[in-house]
């Protein structure tokens, strides 16, 4: 499964990248205004740090509208891809978008039927977000599930959409995201901070220090 930064934050992208783990990077209109820049900006800076996707969400919400907004976003690197909202005319956008080979990840999707709507329509990626479904179900399994059954349509049907699961809020996400077969987890600076550590690896190196001293 490869990892994702899903940050605008450069400072974390920065340094996430430096860590060599970073295959590509999602952004959204929340993760922009956390940042203090505008997606344009945050844009021309990511892709001088990630040579990967780099999603940016369209702002428009009619078809035609996110078409031409997703062309300007488009034009400024090749490694852009239109983030487009899980609606009917979002459905529309990604069409047309994948007539002009332009890449698309359909965000806010919450069930197998989305997600079928949205390979249906040529989408590259698909991004079910596991911790709201979680919130929203109070169960810790029903982002989980989602992916899993969408992972297991694709297969069945033949899409070649990947999945990226998104709205990951701890490591058990992330191994639940591998483990329902996910391509892709886009996973916060935080979480994946805490990916490298065990207590059992920092009690481990604490006993080795301590040998190495007698
Ligand atoms: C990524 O593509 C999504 O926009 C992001 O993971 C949403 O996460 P949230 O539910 O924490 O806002």
């Amino acid at each position: 499964m490869k990892i994702f930064a899903d940050t605008a934050i450069i400072k974390e992208i920065e340094e996430a990248s430096s860590w060599g783990i970073i295959s590509g990077v999602t952004t959204n209109p929340s993760l922009i205004a956390k940042s203090g820049i505008t997606l344009t900006e945050a844009i021309d800076k990511i892709v001088n740090l990630v040579d990967g996707p780099i999603s940016a969400e369209v702002k428009e919400s009619n078809a035609e509208a996110m078409v031409e907004e997703a062309k300007t976003y488009a034009k400024i690197h090749k490694n852009i891809v239109i983030k487009i909202p899980m609606t009917i005319e979002g459905v529309k956008a990604v069409k047309e978008l994948t007539k002009l080979n332009i890449k698309t990840n359909v965000t806010l999707v919450f069930s197998m039927s989305q997600a079928l709507m949205a390979s249906s329509a040529g989408a590259t990626y698909v991004s079910p977000f596991m911790g709201r479904i979680d919130d929203l179900t109070e169960k810790d399994d029903a982002g989980f599930k989602l992916v899993k059954d969408i992972k297991e349509m694709f297969k069945t049907y033949n899409f070649k959409t990947k999945i990226i699961a998104a709205s990951i809020r701890h490591i058990n996400h992330v191994e639940q995201a591998m483990k329902a077969g996910a391509e892709i987890a886009t996973i916060p600076y935080k979480v994946l901070k805490k990916m490298v550590k065990h207590e059992l690896t920092t009690k481990g190196l604490k006993i080795f220090a301590e040998a190495q001293e007698k």
